[in-house]
């Protein structure tokens, strides 16, 4: 029947749309209709069952076990690299290998860190799709990897061979990733443990409909043989083709001349890691031209034709030795991981952060386990997990002190708040007034060169000052009183001081500590009041008008304001000299984001929120916190959830991190600092 042929290629265009292009076409409502029509109309008429119909993606009926299948090109594994020498040599060896005149150019890719497959098609139709096993023999996963909407059940054209196999990763977006554990833990069932073991968990279900609950997708990456008269020349020319039928690839693959060009690419992706939106532990170089890579052939399972580079892992298990628990600025006790050390991520890591005891209690940790310690990036440190089955039998369970660590007044945590903090009021807490200080000399505060944490700590354990006024107040034999503080340092010290009282007014309110308001709120409030008088009259009311201030915000704000040690160092401040240019009252009409309203939802990777927030202010934009209909553009990072489907409900125009750094740039921001 017409009706349902046409249906067919109308989803899997849609499905290709969707899944590989990433640009979809239509509504999920509207692809949803098409599929309920196809679906019924084949119900109505069984005698057009056809296997690659895109309702057969679920199998019907569980299997008892995969069938095994051996691989007719065995599929290698490859030889390693971590440094620049490395790659020069096995450049050298290729070219040393290949007819000295001969031109080699080498294709580099992302090394996707999921699960190999080796999917053959047959006149254009996926009919086997085998893991990678041992190398020469695998297991037949059809039946889970036909659920995966990235991987065509028959291919677009008519130009490809009628019979080939090709390879790639599967893996799990780390969006996908996070929303489908948060869904998971909501629901009460068990977390993926990561996104690799996530992806090879869900190919190996028996049930098929498990593995269709899961968000897989694949990344192609070779052609493994063909059959027929097609005889591409290249590597790049085969992802090419590949795409041009179907199959999702990666969109950074390069094409380089040399060692310097892979190495270029290699630090490069490096740099881009942390906003893939999918893991990879390295890179993979490979000899791009086909015939050249059959001259240099294989040894022992790896080819001579490829390489991969290492990145240094993002995940190492350690042991942990103890909970510290520190106390902020605003006095919120945050317990803090000491680990035996690790080498992840690059670095040497010995600390990382635990939050809040909620945290501890998601995770279930005792002193003494064994935990998976995660740092991708330059994120701090996080404890991924626990292994469980290596606890010891004397690990200890964690309970939040009752007493704050720094000055022993009680520790409280309110009802339905997350965080627990120390009662005591800032000036009356050494460790509160250690951050209060450290955030008032912090670069985007008042950024006093030269007044580290040993200096820090130095003045508040010999009372030298209580607050940030007495800062100014410092004299140089007081600073050379302390420990390694020389003449040249105290007076470099001072100067620096004298320099930082010419400040500005946003500046200043960020740097007053105030809970709740950072860089960008502070900027909006310095915009809205204009001057400090006005600012500290405001009453809830007031304060809650102003761009990105909420209840809880403006709460903050006006209690601040009525306390009378905070008006009496702020006095002080003044008298000691501290001053600013008024600000310049902004026409927002003429700005070129006036009248647009922004969300960001999900991780930002590259800008800090409260930037990216400043930046669009400061372009006359509003920033709004949640989607709705008065929501012009929204900006969607890894692990957007609820929001983004609002939006793209909605039809709003979605951007990435990426787009919004560009739009920031073409109108001159500087996004730099
Ligand atoms: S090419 C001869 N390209 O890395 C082997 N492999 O150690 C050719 N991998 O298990 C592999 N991304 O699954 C190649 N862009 C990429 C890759 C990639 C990930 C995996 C592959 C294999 C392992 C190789």
């Amino acid at each position: 029947m017409r009706q349902v042929e046409s249906l067919r290629s109308s989803l899997n265009h849609h499905l290709h749309r969707y899944h590989v292009l990433d640009d979809p076409e239509i509504a999920d409502a509207e692809f949803d209709a098409l599929f309920d029509q196809l679906q019924s109309l084949e119900q109505a008429h069984p005698e057009l069952h056809s296997d690659d119909s895109p309702t057969q993606r679920v199998g019907a009926t569980p299997l008892s076990e995969f069938a095994k299948v051996p691989h007719v090109l065995p599929m290698l594994s490859l030889d390693k690299s971590t440094s620049a020498q490395d790659i020069d040599d096995w450049v050298k060896r290729c070219q040393g290998r290949l007819a000295a005149q001969t031109q080699i150019t080498y294709t580099c890719e992302p090394k996707i860190d999921g699960v190999a497959v080796a999917l053959i098609y047959e006149n254009g139709v996926l009919v086997q799709a085998a893991t990678r096993g041992d190398g020469q023999i695998g297991e037949n996963i059809l039946a889970n990897v036909r659920t995966i909407g990235a991987i065509p059940l028959s291919l677009i054209g008519d130009d490809y061979p009628h019979r080939f196999e090709v390879r790639g990763e599967i893996y799990i977006p780390l969006a996908d990733f996070d929303a489908f554990n948060e869904r998971a833990l909501a629901k009460g069932a068990k977390p993926l443990i990561n996104p690799r073991n996530g992806a090879a968990g869900s190919l190996r279900q028996l049930n098929s409909k498990i593995t269709a609950s899961r968000p897989l997708t694949m990344f192609c990456y070779s052609l493994g043989w063909t059959e027929g008269d097609w005889a591409p020349k290249s590597q790049k020319e085969v992802l090419d083709a590949l795409q041009g039928w179907g199959f999702r690839i990666n969109p950074l693959v390069e094409v380089v001349a040399d060692s310097k060009g892979c190495m270029s690419y290699i630090a490069n992706i490096l740099e881009q890691r942390s906003s893939l939106g999918y893991e990879i532990d390295g890179v993979v170089v490979k000899v791009n031209a086909l015939e050249q890579q059959t001259l240099l052939g294989a040894v022992t399972r790896k080819p001579r034709w490829a390489i991969a580079y290492k990145y240094p892992a993002e995940e190492a298990t350690s042991q942990l030795l103890n909970v510290e628990f520190q106390v902020g600025r605003t006095g919120a006790i945050t317990p803090v991981a000491r680990l035996a050390p690790v080498f992840v991520g690059g670095v040497t890591v010995t600390n990382a952060t635990l939050h809040n005891m909620d945290e501890i209690a998601r995770l279930g940790l005792h002193v003494g386990d064994r935990v998976m310690i995660r740092r991708a990036g330059d994120v701090i440190p996080q404890v991924a997990s626990v292994i469980l089955s290596q606890r010891p039998s004397d690990a200890q369970a964690i309970s939040l002190p009752t007493q704050c660590p720094s000055c022993a007044s009680p520790i409280t945590r309110l009802d339905g708040e997350v965080v627990a903090r120390c009662s005591a009021n800032r000036n009356h807490c050494p460790a509160q007034r250690k951050e209060c200080l450290r955030h008032f000399a912090s670069r985007l505060a008042f950024d006093i060169d030269g007044l580290g944490d040993k200096i820090i700590e130095q003045l508040v354990a010999e009372d030298l000052v209580k607050n940030s006024a007495d800062l100014f107040k410092l004299d140089a034999a007081q600073i050379t009183s302390l420990e390694r503080m020389g003449a040249k340092s105290a007076e470099n010290l001072l100067q620096a001081l004298a320099k930082a009282k010419h400040t500005t007014f946003p500046r200043f309110i960020y740097s007053l500590g105030i809970r709740e308001v950072g860089e960008a709120t502070a900027l909006s409030l310095a915009q809205h009041f204009r001057s400090l008088q006005r600012l500290r009259k405001a009453v809830v009311a007031d304060l809650e008008v102003v761009a990105d201030v909420g209840p809880v915000v403006a709460d903050s704000l006006f209690h601040y304001f009525q306390d009378m040690d905070n008006m009496l160092v702020i006095e002080q401040l003044i008298e000691l000299g501290v001053q600013w240019p008024e600000m310049p009252s902004v026409d927002v009409a003429g700005l070129p984001l006036a009248g647009e309203v922004w969300v960001l939802t999900g991780t930002l990777e590259t800008l800090a929120r409260s930037a990216a927030k400043a930046f669009l202010t400061s372009l006359g934009a509003k920033v709004a916190g949640s989607v709705s209909a008065k929501t012009t553009k929204v900006v969607a990072g890894p692990g957007a959830g609820t929001k983004l489907e609002k939006a793209q409900q909605l039809g709003l125009t979605v951007l990435k991190e990426n787009d919004l750094i560009t739009l920031l740039k073409e109108h001159g921001v500087d996004v730099s600092d």
